[in-house]
């Protein structure tokens, strides 16, 4: 199948503005689209902590606030700045067709 193998389509990379977010789901499990600083992450919506949706955060340069405890998680590695053992998930992205393709198992 090739390098596409187990990604899906889940938006136009256009309808994603530089800092902001938007939420899709796929295949049940709710992806949040991230663009930052001409970057674009995939993360799993809710967070590690108690499971509040990251959609209804901020942006903080390339860290997301949650909007329950405000804990702050980094874009670029996942990790809670108070306990860096505890991440978020983070689902790999591939950009093809003026599109953005997300793999969700890691
Ligand atoms: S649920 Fe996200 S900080 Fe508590």
């Amino acid at each position: 199948m090739g390098e596409m193998e187990d990604f899906i389509p889940v938006l136009e990379v256009k309808e994603l503005k530089d800092g902001s977010m938007k939420l899709v789901s796929v295949e049940g499990t709710p992806v949040l689209l991230i663009k930052q600083a001409g970057k674009i992450f995939a993360i799993d919506n809710r967070c590690p902590h108690q499971g509040c949706g990251f959609s209804g955060g901020t942006l903080d340069g390339l860290v997301i606030v949650c909007p329950c405890h405000e804990w702050r998680f980094n874009l670029v590695t996942g990790e809670y700045e108070e306990e860096p053992a505890m991440k978020l998930t983070k689902f790999e992205l591939k950009i093809k067709a003026g599109k953005i393709w997300v793999r969700l198992e890691e």
